[in-house]
């Protein structure tokens, strides 16, 4: 949550690439932004409410800028304002911040002691006047970061001025992530790539403790003690994803676009030699126990993954919430393994269970797409989804991805412990390198979605009920259609509806479902006839061609096999969702209250 951007350079004029760095990560937050630079050695902040664009306006961009800050906010601390907006200054400390600091009212308490007053209702402005207090002792920058370090706790990625050094930016991390882009005569800070990718791809991740000092020419990392530290610099490739929206109104529509691309990109490497590419995905067998942990969307595709798992390969796979996960007993054992699943890699919940099980010193994989990321430190390893950056706040291509990813660790492990026989396993890998084809196929019904789109619309409620593998998909569905459209609407086991739901049903009320397996199919249908009859207005998603029927809609999917249905269901809920929210005006790629990487607990 919160989004930073920085830039030093040898030239003038920083100040169009700080707002463009900021708009490319305006999915970590928008609720307000702000920006802070030297001009003829005197500092300026400006400070908007709303979008970067808000800001945009109030800046001149003929002003000589060579050094700036900028932030763009998700408020945790106090309202959305302009005045808790960042930057904050207190005396010669400018600063932005990214995360939580948990013991802020101590601070304050004692800061108001020292008779330092606050603006602001933000945790940021007093971490500002705790790093003013101690640089204001020795006005040495590395003591008081080394004292900052030791006092504050919660999570943070500053970004620091201090007036009458305008040459250099400092950087400070602890749980929240921060990078150093590298350019000619210019370097950059971030959250992270996606906010300086126009600009360079090599980069420099910071560890917790560690600060830095950045200016034009020279990047210093050092640990809390100020030694200097030797940093490996990264390199961020992406796969011929094109970046920005290219002709798409939003990123939302653009990014379930091209998941018949990068969907083939994550999963090619276990499928071009057959078997012998599966293989090299972990091997699982020595595993009693397969805990799943996620949030969101991330959780709905390790849904699916455990009905695969139980299924097919007869093993015990469970599924947490990444926010629940560290407050029970989960009863773990050596022999359970632990996949944490993340698209942004920095999710706070889905971190600090990660630290759980690497405390328990038990084992781990991370099923990641942002590289370098905080989980991907913390787990053993990491399986990267490639789908590039992910900017609409609502997940899509990242939760096929992991769904695809998934489905194949699932289909090498019942592959290893025999439970999918290798001629299965063949025909699996088959139909999995036409995916591309089958995406294309589902992403082309756009006039159906959106005729259907066009019915729900104005509806304030909506239902997603399925069985086995259908009922985690409706889940996923469900949460794109409140997520964007702000439509009311429940997944819900489709046999449950009955046992108290079902009362809630009333005249048009939109019911989904998808029914994509043979046992269960006729069950599910006779759930929709309770719905019909009650006046619901029924979708239903299936490859059955038998289950068309006058009194309900039918989109018709491929009939290939269940390992490959969760990604071609999803790709209707994603759409109709989409257009549902183009119908009803919201703010698609950014719906409000949200934030795209949730770094908060
Ligand atoms: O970055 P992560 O995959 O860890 O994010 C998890 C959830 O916050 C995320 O999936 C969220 O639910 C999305 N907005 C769903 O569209």
């Amino acid at each position: 949550m919160c989004g930073i951007v920085g830039i030093v350079s040898k030239k003038y004029n920083i100040l169009p690439s700080l707002i463009d760095g900021l708009k490319n990560l305006e999915y970590r937050g928008y609720d307000s932004a702000g920006v802070a630079y030297f001009i003829n050695n005197n500092l300026k902040i400006i400070k908007e409410k709303g979008t970067v664009k808000n800001l945009e306006n109030k800046i001149d961009f003929k002003e000589k800028v060579n050094i700036g800050i900028a932030h763009t906010r998700w408020a945790t601390h106090g309202n959305a304002n302009k005045i808790n907006a960042h930057p904050h200054n207190v005396n010669h400390i400018t600063i932005v911040h990214n995360g939580i600091i948990e013991n802020c009212n101590e601070l304050k308490k004692d800061l108001k002691d020292y008779n330092y007053t606050f603006k602001s209702n933000t945790d940021t402005e007093i971490a500002c006047a705790y790093l003013s207090y101690c640089y204001d002792q020795n006005k040495n920058i590395h003591m008081t970061i080394e004292r900052f370090m030791d006092k504050v706790k919660g999570s943070y990625a500053i970004a620091l001025l201090i007036d009458n050094d305008d040459k250099n930016i400092y950087l400070l991390k602890k749980e929240s992530p921060l990078i150093i882009g590298l350019g000619k005569d210019t370097n950059y800070i971030a959250s992270d790539i996606t906010a300086i990718l126009n600009y360079t791809n090599k980069y420099i991740s910071l560890d917790d403790f560690q600060y830095a000092k950045v200016n034009y020419k020279d990047i210093l990392v050092y640990n809390k003690s100020g030694d200097v530290l030797k940093k490996k610099i990264n390199e961020y490739k992406s796969k011929n994803i094109v970046t920005g929206k290219a002709h798409y109104k939003h990123y939302m529509l653009k990014e379930i676009i091209e998941q018949k691309k990068v969907i083939s990109n994550t999963i090619f490497p276990y499928l071009e030699k057959g078997i012998k590419s599966l293989l090299k995905l972990p091997n699982l067998t020595k595993y009693n126990q397969i805990n799943i942990i996620g949030c969101g969307s991330a959780m709905h595709a390790g849904l699916v993954a455990k009905y695969l798992f139980r299924e097919f390969t007869n093993t015990k796979c469970e599924v947490f919430l990444a926010s629940e996960f560290r407050y029970q007993n989960n009863f773990l054992t050596t022999d359970t393994f632990n996949i944490f699943i993340s698209q942004s890699g920095e999710t706070a919940d889905t971190l600090q269970a990660a630290k759980l099980i690497k405390e328990k010193k038990l084992d781990s994989l991370g099923i990641i797409n942002a590289k370098e990321s905080s989980i991907t430190k913390v787990v053993d390893t990491s399986l990267y989804i490639e789908v590039g950056p992910e900017i609409s706040v609502a997940s899509t291509k990242a939760y096929s991805a992991q769904v695809a990813i998934l489905a194949l660790l699932v289909l090498s492990h019942g592959y290893r412990n025999k439970t999918i026989s290798s001629k299965q396993t063949e025909s699996i890998i088959n139909e999995f390198k036409k995916i591309n084809v089958f995406i294309n196929k589902m992403s082309n019904k756009k006039d159906q979605y959106k005729m259907i789109a066009k019915k729900i619309y104005k509806e304030e409620h909506a239902f997603y009920i399925g069985r086995g593998l259908d009922y985690a998909l409706c889940m996923e569905g469900s949460l794109k259609l409140k997520e964007v459209s702000y439509i009311h609407s429940e997944a819900y086991a489709a046999g449950e509806l009955k046992h108290g739901a079902i009362s809630l049903i009333n005249k048009n009320m939109p019911v989904f479902s998808s029914a994509t397996n043979d046992k269960l199919n006729s069950k599910t249908v006779s759930n929709l006839e309770e719905v019909i009859s009650r006046g619901a207005n029924v979708f239903l998603i299936t490859d059955d061609k038998n289950l068309i029927d006058k009194s309900y809609e039918t989109i018709i999917i491929p009939n290939v096999s269940i390992f490959l249905k969760g990604i071609l269901v999803v790709i209707p809920y994603q759409l109709i969702a989409y257009y549902t929210a183009v119908l009803k005006g919201t703010n698609i790629d950014k719906p409000k209250n949200l934030a795209k990487s949730v770094t908060v607990e």
